[in-house]
């Protein structure tokens, strides 16, 4: 392992009924507070009606902030930025998916910062404060209510960057399965491969010795696996929504991380495929990972074998470990497949015409991927392979 720090200051509230703990947290940060919340999913569940009443009960002002974008855009978290200033918000309260959360902590970040947020996504500069952040998920898939990580899109340049700092992290975060059960088929699967994606990134990496974070890894990915296509049949399966959202807190607050650095170049390269077209990330991820994986089989075909075994029950006798590997890879996609999700960017209507955009966009940073470092070639045929 390498040395590490593990540092995580978000208090998870999960379980039936915890929403009632906004009584009693909300009054902790002050008075005055912003709502911000999606296209309209927290009012038809009911659930915006349910936060909205605690809130009166501990006498908050409200702010609202509404209609955030699935890809969050920065003009959004800029009229949020405007909002916290011109109303003297104490606390955000962030009622969403990843989307909504990414935002707020964008906003959370803007509302301390003279310049512009997009400096921080920009690496120009490190956020040095925030306003608090509190957050009751509605999507079991980013992780984002427990880690410090936010992705945004800036309009503008047609850009779609993550950034992080010790700042962003949310203050509290609620996580009730039941909110998750209005989540419609296409999304919950589409939670379900992100979060698949974040334990198979952290997985694929370089350090020896850490036979604990690879079981940790290999279990987070079969519960998915068991209960993903019980949970696409039955929606408001109490059980299996709790399995999921806990995988997907799991899979990226840092836990599965402690003593390695993982790979995360398929999320830089599907980053790039969201700020074209603007796809979900799940089904972007769904399409892109196989492909990495085959493109970087040879890097440690060893470990492509272990999570060939030992999470889908390849049998390896016979088989050298690239040829296991290459089967556990199939298999990942099959099982995408079988759960509905996408296979190749032609389904989303995507062609070969703007691979360049999207690789110049990828290689904003120069070369990236931890497991396997890609160069500008190497991103371009992920993508064709991907058509
Ligand atoms: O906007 P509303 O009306 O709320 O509808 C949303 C949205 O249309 C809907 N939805 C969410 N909860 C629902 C629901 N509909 C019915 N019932 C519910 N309970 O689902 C749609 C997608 O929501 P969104 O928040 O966009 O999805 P997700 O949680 O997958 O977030 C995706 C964003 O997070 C970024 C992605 O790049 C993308 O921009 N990521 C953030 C990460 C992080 N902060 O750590 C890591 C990830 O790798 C990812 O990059
Ligand atoms: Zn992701």
């Amino acid at each position: 392992m390498k040395s590490f720090t593990f540092y995580n200051p978000t208090r998870l509230i999960f379980g039936k009924g915890q929403l009632e703990q906004l009584k009693t947290l909300v009054p902790q940060y002050g008075k005055n507070i912003l709502l911000v919340y999606g296209g309209g999913s927290i009012k038809r569940s009911g659930l915006y009606d349910s936060v909205t009443a605690l809130l009166k009960e501990t006498g908050a002002n409200v702010t609202e902030l509404s209609g955030v974008e699935p890809n969050p855009r920065l003009s959004t978290v800029h009229k949020g930025v405007d909002l916290c200033k011109s109303e003297n918000v104490d606390l955000i309260l962030a009622v969403g998916g990843g989307s909504v959360i990414d935002c707020a902590k964008a906003i959370a970040v803007g509302a301390k910062y003279d310049g512009d947020m997009w400096d921080f996504a920009e690496r120009k500069a490190v956020a040095q404060d925030a306003l608090p952040l509190g957050v009751v998920l509605t999507m079991a898939a980013t992780g984002s209510e427990m880690n410090s990580g936010s992705v945004i899109t800036n309009e503008q340049t047609m850009e779609k960057l993550g950034w992080g700092s010790a700042y962003s992290f949310p203050t509290f975060s609620i996580l009730d399965p039941e909110f998750t059960y209005s989540l419609p088929k296409d999304q919950t699967v589409y939670g379900m491969v992100d979060m698949m994606s974040h334990v198979l990134e952290t997985y694929f990496h370089l350090e020896g010795n850490t036979p604990v974070q690879d079981g940790f890894c290999e279990s987070v990915l079969r519960a998915v696996i068991e209960a993903g296509p019980k949970l696409v049949e039955d929606l408001e399966n109490y059980e299996l929504r709790e399995t999921v959202m806990y995988s997907g807190t799991l899979a990226l607050n840092g836990v599965l991380s402690m003593g390695s650095t993982g790979d995360w170049a398929t999320h830089n390269i599907e980053h790039a495929v969201s700020a074209v077209y603007d796809i979900p990330h799940g089904g972007g991820l769904a399409i892109l990972f196989p492909n990495w994986m085959k493109h970087s089989l040879k890097v440690d075909p060893e470990r492509f074998k272990k999570l060939a075994v030992n999470v889908f029950g390849i049998d390896p006798s016979g088989k050298s470990a690239e040829e296991a590997g290459l089967e556990g890879i199939e298999a990942l996609r099959a099982f995408w497949n079988s759960i509905g999700a996408p296979s190749t960017l032609a389904d989303y209507e995507i062609d070969g015409s703007r691979i360049d955009e999207m690789a110049d966009k990828a290689m904003k940073f120069g070369p990236f991927g931890n497991f396997n470092k890609l160069q500008r070639e190497d991103v371009v045929a992920i993508y064709k392979a991907s058509l």
